[in-house]
């Protein structure tokens, strides 16, 4: 199913917690909703669930308005990070849950219930209480309970966060088979960005309530449409040097370097600038010629094949990757070659990208 979203936006009293949202969401897809604590993730998630009301926009599945439709007849599935699971019921009983409050047949139900306990690996627990349950093992039940209704929208809001490193890798794969397999569309929420670039088709990505770029994982990585962006994702984080445009050249804050850099001549002179550099971008060339700028090495951390170095440009610092056999030390003048992928200028201020 389809989710279009237009001019969603939730206030608490004077406060927006989502602004003026829209988006269409992909059938059949499985979307992060990213963003920092607070930027209105959960929020977004219960106006598609139904659970809080909207305060301004439409949601539309597929091309009914649900926007006034009550939870219970919009066929969402529903999973939190604490599983709440009734623990006085088995497993089995849990996953019938749904399609007993539905007065579904009790034959009719069980099977239903042991076919969902499979797809998610639960079926050789169905007769154990949720506390006699892993971690994991408990989420698997509590997303086969929202699925046993076979619903057209599953929401997970932070599924995996009660879980400890390993389960989350595990159950985050599980989650994307699960999807795959019932292509059901799906949104999952996350503030980790490595969680939603491993197993999203589409991630939307928000700061303060509002939408700051909604594209595939590698295109957010690769193509940020703000400094926001560009920041949130990538580990290590993006580099960053402050600088001012002046006459086609970025020039340090404080006027300690300065260097040729095309985009600087495409804002009004004297623009403060954020030059993002991640650091796999920026490179040791042979020769100044073919260098966007001469640095100095200031420091290198052995990592195996390559180091991480640090390179100083006048007063600032970034980091890069530079290969061990190059041997630079601490003190040598580096030649610096950009990649033509992970450098971008921001306008410093609105954090806006210069193309
Ligand atoms: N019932 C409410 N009344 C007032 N403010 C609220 C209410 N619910 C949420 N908020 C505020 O709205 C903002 C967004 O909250 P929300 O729970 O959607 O954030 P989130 O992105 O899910 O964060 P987290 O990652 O911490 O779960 C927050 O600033 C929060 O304090
Ligand atoms: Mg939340």
């Amino acid at each position: 199913m389809k989710i279009k979203i237009e001019h969603l936006t939730k206030r608490f009293g004077n406060f927006t917690a989502v602004d003026d949202f829209s988006t269409t969401f992909e059938d059949g897809e499985l979307i992060a909703l990213l963003g920092p604590s607070g930027c209105g993730k959960s929020t977004m998630l219960n106006m598609l669930s139904g659970i809080l009301p909207v305060t301004e926009g439409k949601i539309y599945f597929d091309d009914d308005d649900v926007t006034d439709v009550s939870p219970d007849k919009r066929g969402v599935g529903l999973v939190f990070q604490n599983y709440a699971l009734y623990p006085h019921m088995t497993v089995l009983q849990n996953i019938c849950f749904p399609l007993e409050i539905q007065k579904m047949p009790k034959e009719e139900r069980i099977a239903k219930a042991k076919e969902m306990a499979k797809l998610v690996h639960v079926d050789e627990f169905l007769d154990r209480k949720p506390g006699q349950l892993s971690g994991g093992q408990q989420q698997r039940v509590a997303i086969a309970r929202a699925l046993v209704k076979k619903p057209r929208l599953l929401l997970l809001d932070e599924p995996l966060s009660n879980l400890d490193a390993r389960l989350r890798l595990e159950m985050r794969e599980e989650i994307r088979r699960i999807q795959q397999e019932t292509g059901i569309t799906t949104v999952f929420v996350t503030h980790d960005q490595e969680e939603a670039m491993s197993i999203s088709d589409h991630i939307v990505l928000m700061k303060l309530g509002v939408k700051q770029q909604y594209a595939e994982p590698q295109e957010l990585y690769n193509d940020p449409a703000n400094n926001f962006v560009a920041d949130f994702l990538g580990n290590p984080p993006i580099n960053k040097i402050f600088g001012v445009a002046k006459g086609g050249n970025f020039e340090l804050e404080d006027g300690s370097a300065s260097f040729p850099f095309e985009l600087c001549s495409k804002v009004a002179e004297g623009t403060k600038v954020t030059l993002g550099i991640r650091a796999e971008s920026a490179y040791p060339v042979a020769t100044a010629e073919e260098a966007a700028f001469v640095g100095e090495v200031s420091s290198t951390y052995a990592m195996g094949k390559e180091e991480l170095g640090y390179i100083k440009i006048g007063n600032q610092e970034f980091r890069a990757y530079i290969a061990s056999e190059l041997g630079y030390k601490k003190g040598d003048a580096i030649n610096v070659g950009f990649k033509d992928r992970g450098v971008f200028l921001f306008v410093t201020e609105t954090g806006e990208r210069v193309r």
